[in-house]
Order: structure tokens, then C-alpha cells, then sequence
């Protein structure tokens, strides 16, 4: 849907190194980026600021993950100001790596979500259902209890893109078909719709995660309700170029 502006991003997961951050830097500078993309890159933590000074201006910074209070003591976690003292302006939450490897709640995650926003940050959170779940028809009894925990936190939408995110397709190199992520988008929206307001759903962006690659991500792109990517692997290399620009 044209009215929603493309929305790609990078997340980098726990890869790379400054000499591999200076060869990513350096395709994205080469580009070329549609301008009628947003693009975010997503390093690791102690790589926000490298990369950041190495990026071209029009690629935006993201952090992971972060915690839900300003400062303190909670060894181990930053702030969503630090993120924004080292040049981030959005970040990640509830990826499924951080929900199913590292314990994270629905509820946590939504009180993250909040924070992070409250803080002037833009925010990704990840929803998807894992394969044992779809096998048992949960898909949406899943997405719907992820969605209920950030809808119950969140006032203002406008910096808020969803990222769907089946863990089967996650890293597995089974992407989604395109028919299959259209068709879990739709029930997002219509959920919104339901559930926060009708302009929510019309206005907020829902990309797909799960093994996107130069390959595939034209005829993804092509759907109505599929309004950019989060990509891991291919996000690391020269072909995420190809995606960034999928649109066409
Ligand atoms: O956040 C992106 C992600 O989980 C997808 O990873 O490697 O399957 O593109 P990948």
C-alpha cells in the first residue's frame, strides 16, 4: 500500500566486527537507497556509535533491544537515552530470539515498547507464532495475545512499525510464501482495527521477518498489507541493497 511509506530494516543480530561494519557501511553509501524508503541498520550494542558515524545520514540506527528504565542499577542493559546520546532513533523489541532464547514476557516487552517510545525513540516490536503453534491452528490466538500486551501500553502509534516475524522462517531459510504473510498482515491490521482504531490500522506499517533475500522480496513487497522488512542474514550482505529497493 503506496500510502504507507517502505519501511526496511537491518537487524544485525550478534554479528560482525568493525572491519565487517566498515564493508556494510560501504555498500549502503554506494546504495543506491529509493528515498521513498526508510531504512534502519540495527548493530550490536557496542557497535551503535561505529556505525552510526560510518553510515550514510539517510540510514537510520537502531539498538536491539534495550530496558525499560533511564539508569540504575541494572547491570547489563542500556537505556533508550543512551541509545539516542550515540546517534540510535529507534530500536527493537520482543524479537523472538530475545522472547523464546532469553525468557522475555509479553508483558515485559510492552512495558519496553512504552519506554522506549515514551523516550522519543521509534520502536519495532516483533510478534510471530512459533511451528508447533501454527501446526495447531494458534497463529492468531498468539499474535493476538502479543498484540493485547502492547496495545494495552501504547497511546501514540505514530512511531510504531510491527514486525511479523514467524520463528519457523527465522534464519531457517524457509521464508513465509507471500500468500501466507499477506494473509497474517491482514489479521494484524484487522485487528487494529478492531482493537485501537481504524486510522491505526490504515496508518501503521507491519513488515515481514523471516529469511528475506534478493530473491524474494519483490513479490513479498508486492502485497497490499506487507509494508517493508526486518532482515537478519541478508541484511549482512550487498544484496540487502536489492531489498531496500524491493518496492520498486
Ligand atoms: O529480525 C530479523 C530476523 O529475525 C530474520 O532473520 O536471518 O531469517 O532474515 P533472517
Amino acid at each position: 500500500n503506496m500510502d504507507r511509506k517502505f519501511f526496511v530494516g537491518g537487524n544485525w543480530k550478534m554479528n560482525g566486527d568493525k572491519a565487517t561494519i566498515d564493508g556494510i557501511c560501504a555498500f549502503l553509501s554506494k546504495g543506491p537507497i529509493n528515498s521513498d524508503t526508510d531504512v534502519v541498520v540495527a548493530p550490536p550494542y557496542c557497535y551503535l556509535q561505529y556505525s552510526k558515524d560510518k553510515l550514510p545520514a539517510t540510514v537510520k540506527v537502531a539498538a536491539q533491544n534495550c530496558y525499560k528504565e533511564k539508569e540504575g542499577a541494572f547491570t547489563g542493559e542500556i537505556s533508550p537515552s543512551m541509545i539516542k546520546d550515540v546517534g540510535g532513533t529507534w530500536v527493537i523489541t520482543g524479537h523472538s530470539e530475545r522472547r523464546h532464547t532469553m525468557g522475555e514476557t509479553d508483558e515485559f516487552v510492552a512495558e519496553k515498547t512504552k519506554f522506549a517510545l515514551d523516550n522519543g525513540l521509534g520502536v519495532i516490536p516483533c510478534v510471530g507464532e512459533k511451528l508447533e503453534e501454527r501446526e495447531a491452528d494458534q497463529t492468531m490466538a498468539v499474535i493476538s495475545r502479543q498484540m493485547k500486551a502492547l496495545a494495552d501500553k501504547i497511546k501514540d502509534w505514530t512511531h510504531v512499525v510491527i514486525a511479523y516475524e514467524p520463528v519457523w522462517a527465522i534464519g531457517t531459510g524457509k521464508t513465509a510464501s507471500p500468500e501466507q504473510a499477506q494473509d497474517i498482515h491482514e489479521k494484524i491490521r484487522d485487528w487494529l482495527k478492531k482493537t485501537v482504531s481504524a486510522d491505526v490500522a490504515k496508518k501503521t506499517r507491519i513488515i515481514y521477518g523471516g529469511s528475506v533475500k534478493g530473491s524474494n522480496a519483490a513479490e513479498l513487497a508486492k502485497k497490499p498489507d506487507i509494508d517493508g522488512f526486518l532482515v537478519g542474514g541478508a541484511s549482512l550482505k550487498p544484496e540487502f541493497i536489492e531489498i531496500i529497493n524491493a518496492r520498486g
